[in-house]
């Protein structure tokens, strides 16, 4: 039996659901019962009725998982997983900041810890903050973190000023104009999508800036057939698997997330076989503030 199959048999023995984000190693997408982006995923965890749920990805988004479907057992199959860009925004920093600017609305893109979103109004993704934004109240100030990019990239596209938190994600923000102008002159007939993540300045030359799953939608439906993707190397994946037909080159190879490459199949199988991972356990009331911000976002969202 391969690796693969035993740890098929023993997510179905288990009644254990296996979640995937987009950026994880193929392996690891191909045993998963859904893969998908940040959004996709919650809305996975929130709907969720398993006992238990091995979440391949980055610890925020197996906190959310928690968040969003408290009596299930969360396992983080590898605990050092986490998002380099979510830890840049301490709960404590951000209470500091609030008191700075008493009457703003706190806007928290997901990629922040459970103990953060305890003092934000909403959560967005990279796939709906467009949405959300768009849908505040135009007279109140808005404080985003804790990315500057994606801020930034948002006021460019929705017109809203915000005030931005200097936060950002290290594997998105190397991107460089130069890097997007050389792939470009490599690639004259394709098309550039980037994940918002990238700086204004990348974004800017670039056909689209999409969410993991928009990109995923978005290859799907254009009639184009050569694509450079700017964003971890995991997306192409799927891309590559969901269109055999067409091309997909990274804009560098380098764009890689080490935290999103730490789960490993094995790390999955000690998960459900021998209790292996980190159990996320999160006080309740911390859970009970955390779900506040993360459900005005699912119900605001489409
Ligand atoms: P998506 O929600 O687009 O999948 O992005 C998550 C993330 O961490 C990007 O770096
Ligand atoms: Fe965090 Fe960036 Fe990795 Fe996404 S790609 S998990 S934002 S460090």
């Amino acid at each position: 039996m391969t690796l693969h199959d035993t740890v098929r048999a023993l997510a179905a023995e288990k009644q254990a659901l296996i979640l995937a984000h987009n950026y994880t190693l193929p392996e690891v997408q191909d045993a998963a019962d859904f893969i998908g982006d940040s959004l996709e995923l919650s809305r996975k965890a929130a709907a969720c009725k398993a006992q238990t749920i091995i979440f391949c990805g980055v610890r925020f988004m197996a906190e959310t998982a928690k968040i969003l479907s408290p009596e299930a057992t969360v396992i983080l199959p590898n605990p050092h997983a986490g998002c380099p860009m979510a830890d840049m925004a301490t709960a404590e920093a951000v209470r500091t900041w609030k008191q700075e600017h008493p009457d703003a609305l706190i806007v928290a893109y997901v990629n922040t810890t459970a103990e953060t979103k305890t003092e934000v109004d909403i959560c967005v993704t990279s796939g709906n903050a467009k949405e959300i934004l768009l849908g505040l109240p135009a007279d109140r100030e808005i404080l985003f973190l804790p990315d500057a990019n994606l801020g930034a990239n948002m006021m460019a596209e929705t017109g809203r000023k915000l005030t931005l938190w200097p936060g950002c994600c290290p594997t998105h923000g190397n991107l460089t104009p130069e890097t997007v102008k050389a792939a470009r002159a490599a690639h004259p007939n394709a098309v550039v999508m980037v994940h918002p993540e990238c700086r204004p300045a990348v974004v800017a030359l670039a056909d689209a800036a999409l969410s993991t799953g928009g990109m995923l939608r978005y290859a799907k439906t254009s009639p184009a057939r050569d694509f450079l993707v700017g964003t971890e190397v995991g997306l192409l994946h799927r891309l590559r698997q969901e269109n055999p037909e067409k091309t997909f080159t990274p804009l560098e190879p380098r764009i890689l997330c080490p935290n999103m490459k730490r789960t490993s199949l094995e790390d999955v199988l000690f998960a459900l076989r021998d209790g292996g991972g980190e159990v996320i356990e999160l006080d309740t009331a911390v859970m009970d503030r955390a779900r506040k911000p993360i459900l005005e976002m699912l119900n605001r969202c489409s």
